[in-house]
């Protein structure tokens, strides 16, 4: 009989740990709420003792987004367990998630502890926790590595102390299914009372088996998998969220088990962490990459036009993916774009649907057709994760020889408008050397990716940008059909989320906290 078993989601944490991954605050709720839509049962938010962002943004998450458990994650410090329970203290349902490593490598050259003392800090730091909640995760962290002996006496004492979830993650993606699995039925066969709490696998992926890792744990007795969106995180990444739950859907008689996940948010879900990150799937990524439904081949396209089965194990609608049913354009009205949103899945506002509107008519005048690509990209842009100060009013550039030359207009907070010059190598250095000029700070660009949103030569490019700005390290994101253009507004979008975050960063919750790991 297949078993329900429960999707702990640690894209807020695990994921967006990983670098290039990182979220302001309002991205972060804007993705819990869709992880909510899609449906995950445990949502962990972040890790409070990090930073006050972290901090900030797990309080948010808890006191708006109702259904899952919302989780936090602590390590065994007593400031770090303060942070977590103060930080969840408005969830419905709140989760504080303790660990510390126990393979013998990290306790002797990471935390320098004896067994024993790290035995008597797991247990201090579990009743610490349970003054803010009876709902507590315990991890051995590097639980694959670690002595089984050891293991054992660990969680039976941590099962005593009243943890009601039991973590055994694969921290450095090291074992094997058969081995991963056999270690959850040695622990669970040896413990006391192992029938009174959850047991949970985390996996990463250095050996590309994460997922299978996640499936022999469940095979073996677990109720809880570990996952993230687009298996983003640490080095390789995580157990692939998507990946779970579709094995489980596509073999229910092997897997035997099901979730409580709505796999038609699979593909939105996937598609608004890109756009947040910048980090886009690898075209070949299961479920959710740009080929994962795409047959190239002939003889394969002639087999899924005869009977979608013969190469396509899964159907796309069945995660979302929209089946293009109408191409929209210069003539297309209101009431076309407000029916193709809704069917990819978005119910506009009046408001958002006349921004919209707006946007798409710009762009249909230098676009023939407009996609849905394009349009969720006009749809993903439109979200201001900062209030707009500055704007760009006008940009000119003259490229072709060296140096190019670039004349900007911005308007911004000083009020009025400025426009100075710049030159570059080329037209995206020309404008960033004149909007440097205009708000008079050098600009360094860390990185710059260009993704074109859909084929074709009037495709709509999306510029990914992170760059340094007196010593801060920001991001930004940008769209247009030109990608100098694209790539200015990606540069004013960074300047509008660093004067977001100085105001927030001034009004504080407790200026008095001190956070920092
Ligand atoms: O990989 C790991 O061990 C972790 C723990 C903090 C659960 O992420
Ligand atoms: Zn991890």
């Amino acid at each position: 009989m297949a078993r329900n078993i429960l999707i702990f989601d640690t894209t807020l944490r695990d994921g967006e740990q990983a670098p290039g991954n990182t979220m302001t605050p309002e991205e972060k709720l804007r993705l819990a709420r869709q992880l909510d839509a899609l449906g995950v049962d445990i949502m962990e938010a972040g890790f409070p003792a990090a930073s006050e962002g972290d901090y900030r943004s797990v309080r948010e998450i808890a006191a708006e987004v109702r259904r899952p458990v919302i989780a936090a994650l602590a390590r065994c410090h007593e400031r770090d367990i303060e942070l977590a329970g103060e930080a969840i203290r408005d969830a419905a349902r709140g989760r504080l998630h303790v660990f510390i490593s126990t393979s013998d490598l990290h306790l002797e050259h990471k935390l320098k502890l004896t067994r024993e003392d790290a035995l008597a800090l797991a247990r201090k730091s579990i009743r610490q926790a349970r003054r803010y909640t009876d709902d507590i995760e315990f991890s051995a962290e590097d639980a694959s590595r670690t002595d089984l002996d050891y293991l054992c006496q660990v969680i039976e004492m941590a099962i005593a102390e009243g943890a009601t979830t039991i973590n055994l993650p694969d921290t450095v993606g090291y074992a094997m299914p058969d081995e991963y699995g056999a270690m959850f039925r040695t622990v669970m066969g040896r413990v006391a009372n192992a029938d009174k709490v959850t047991w949970s696998a985390h996996c990463h992926d250095d050996l590309g088996l994460a997922v299978a890792n996640s499936l022999a744990a469940v095979a073996a007795g677990a109720g809880q998998v570990e996952c993230t969106v687009n298996g983003i995180g640490e080095r390789a990444g995580n157990a692939a969220l998507e990946e779970i739950v579709m094995a489980g859907r596509i073999r229910p008689q092997l897997a035997q088990f099901t979730t409580g996940i709505n796999a038609t948010e699979i593909f939105r879900t996937s598609q608004l962490l890109a756009y947040l990150t910048g980090s886009f799937p690898q075209p070949n990524k299961a479920i959710v990459g740009r080929n994962a439904f795409a047959h190239e081949a002939g003889i394969h396209q002639h087999g899924v036009l005869q009977h979608g089965l013969t190469y396509e194990i899964i159907k796309p609608e069945s995660v979302g993916i929209p089946r293009s049913t109408l191409v929209l354009g210069k003539h297309s009205g209101r009431h076309a774009l407000e029916r193709r949103y809704k069917e990819l899945g978005y119910e506009l506002t009046e408001e958002k649907l006349a921004q919209l509107y707006k946007d798409f008519t710009t762009l249909a005048d230098r676009k023939r057709e407009i996609l849905d690509e394009d349009l969720l990209a006009l749809l993903h842009e439109s979200f201001h994760d900062a209030p707009e100060e500055y704007h760009l009013r006008k940009l000119e550039v003259t490229c072709g020889s060296v140096p190019a030359h670039a004349g900007v207009t911005m308007t911004g907070p000083w009020g009025g408008q400025r426009t100075a010059q710049g030159a570059g190598d080329g037209p995206i250095a020309a404008a960033f050397a004149a909007i440097s000029e205009i708000i008079d700070r050098p600009v360094e660009v860390i990185s710059l990716q260009l993704r074109s949103v859909t084929p074709g030569r009037d495709s709509v490019g999306q510029v990914f940008l992170q760059v340094r700005i007196g010593g801060k390290s920001l991001s930004g994101q940008g769209a247009s059909t030109d990608i100098v253009e694209a790539s200015a507004r990606a540069l004013i979008h960074a300047l509008n989320k660093e004067r977001h975050a100085e105001r927030l960063e001034a009004t504080a919750y407790d200026a008095t906290q001190h956070w920092g790991v």
